[in-house]
């Protein structure tokens, strides 16, 4: 693992510290000291099951590797029925994500490899020392090391808008409790450290004062090979939120198909801006839509060929959101069914049994044969009309087996836009103008 790591952390870091880092307030706090800089820059997201990946495991076949990720897309939806019974200070429904991103924390900076997760807030990483700690292969952040490193004192603004005023025990710390949807949970104190992220375009970029947990007490489904999340939802203590008007309020992926062996790109500020021939946008629904992280949009219908398939019991406004952290695309089992059968009614192959046991709609494509092409299907968001290829909407679980990569669910509270339908798109989040923007692009020459 050691060897993984080292090759990993050598990439894109190479006399990163030497170059001048430049530096931008957080826009989390409340000093209105902010300089309003839009930053550009963008990062690395790995697949968890990308040959580049520490979570990789050569050992599994490509179909284990996505009834993994199927189970783990169907797993998330189901424990967003059941919130926990000792719901503490906050319940992320989230599976936290199939993809991972470096950060750096603290003077000197001290490299993280950690789940990047749409569908939750706070940044946390394990730290020294540690009551409770996962296992983890690389070595623990060491608060006493960093120089810029402060702990969050109880009666502040910050720390009672986070926790909602929950600390008593000692007035200089600032306890969090964040419990995932599967039970997972990290405990610890919130502090404030100086952010680096290595740009892929450019040197690097620095945000101090960057609230994030130093996780005590963690447990779950972590993997010993990372060490914490980064968080990406729409909290005030996401990422995305305390960089802020820093980064204009905007922030983009591109998402390359499974087969690729380059990495997805993330990017924020003024280059996130996604426009030009074939860009399409849907509006965001306003923060307060509901409590939970997650973005909210706007699913009309699905078209198959000609065929329009509604949900049948009308639209609701943010009836769905969109996760890079879920592989598959969940609906409603009556508007899944009516789909299915629309792309039924569209293939001409013999229909098989999906040999993971997870997906309904499989067909018989030999790998050798002619190339499996779906039908045409566009995905209508209000407003915005998403043509899919074929990488979107099915996938090889076997040598000779394609399915259809949507699923019909009805325990969780919502529908979820997964990443698989997201691949060679750049997607882009307008925060401040409150829209969502799909291109289609060749994500692997990003
Ligand atoms: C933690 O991981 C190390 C190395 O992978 C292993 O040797 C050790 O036994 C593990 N400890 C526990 C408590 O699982
Ligand atoms: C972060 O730490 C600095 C000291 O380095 C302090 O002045 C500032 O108030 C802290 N910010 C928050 C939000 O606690
Ligand atoms: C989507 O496909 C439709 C029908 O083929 C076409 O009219 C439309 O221009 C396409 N949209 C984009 C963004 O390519
Ligand atoms: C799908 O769309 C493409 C481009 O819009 C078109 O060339 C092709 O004929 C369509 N395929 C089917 C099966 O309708």
């Amino acid at each position: 693992m050691a060897l993984i790591f080292t090759y990993l952390f050598s990439l894109p870091l190479s006399l990163l510290f030497i170059s001048l880092v430049f530096t931008v307030s957080s826009a989390l706090s409340h000093d209105h000291d902010h300089k309003n800089i839009i930053n550009s820059f963008s990062v690395d997201l790995i697949h968890r099951d990308s040959p580049k990946s520490p979570f990789f495991n050569p050992s599994e076949t490509p179909s284990e590797r996505l009834t993994n990720a199927f189970s783990r897309s169907i797993h998330r939806n189901k424990k967003l029925l059941t919130p926990s019974p000792n719901d503490v200070q906050a319940t992320v429904l989230s599976n936290r994500g199939e993809y991972l991103m470096e950060i750096s924390i603290g003077t000197p900076p001290f490299r993280i490899l950690a789940i990047a997760d749409t569908g939750s807030d706070l940044t946390w990483t394990q730290c020294k020392p540690c009551t409770h700690c996962y296992n983890q292969t690389s070595p623990l952040f060491d608060p006493a090391s960093s120089k810029t490193y402060k702990n969050i004192p109880c009666k502040t603004s910050t720390c009672m808008s986070i926790t909602r005023g929950t600390c008593v025990t000692n007035p200089k710390l600032c306890p969090y409790d964040v419990e995932y949807g599967d039970r997972s949970h990290t405990e610890g104190y919130l502090a404030n450290d100086t952010l680096t992220l290595a740009s892929t375009t450019g040197r690097p970029v620095s945000f101090p004062k960057f609230i994030l947990g130093c996780g005590k007490d963690n447990a779950g489904t972590f993997d010993k090979r990372g060490s914490g999340i980064v968080g990406l939802g729409k909290g005030q203590e996401s990422l995305v939120s305390q960089l802020g008007s820093s980064i204009g309020g905007k922030f983009s992926y591109c998402l390359v198909p499974l087969s690729s062996e380059k990495s997805s790109k993330m990017n924020f500020g003024s280059i996130a801006q996604v426009s030009g021939p074939g860009t399409v946008s849907t509006p965001l629904l306003p923060d307060d839509f509901r409590p939970e992280n997650f973005y909210f949009i706007t699913l009309e219908g699905i078209s198959v060929g000609s065929t329009r398939v509604k949900f049948r019991y009308g639209v609701e406004q943010g009836n769905i959101i969109i996760d890079s952290g879920t592989t598959l695309t969940i609906l409603p089992s009556d508007f899944y069914s009516d789909l299915e059968s629309a792309v039924a009614k569209e293939t001409d192959l013999e229909r098989v049994e999906d040999p993971t046991g997870f997906l309904s709609l499989c067909y018989k494509s030999p790998e050798s044969g002619a190339e499996f092409l779906a039908p045409n299907i566009t995905v209508h968001f209000s407003g915005a009309d998403v043509n899919l290829s074929t990488l979107n909407t099915f996938v090889r679980v076997s040598d000779d087996v394609v399915c259809f990569a949507f699923y019909g669910d009805d325990s969780g509270s919502t529908s979820i836009y997964g990443n698989l339908a997201q691949m060679n798109f750049l997607v882009g989040y307008d925060r401040q103008k409150r829209t969502l923007s799909f291109k289609p692009t060749d994500c692997s020459k990003m």
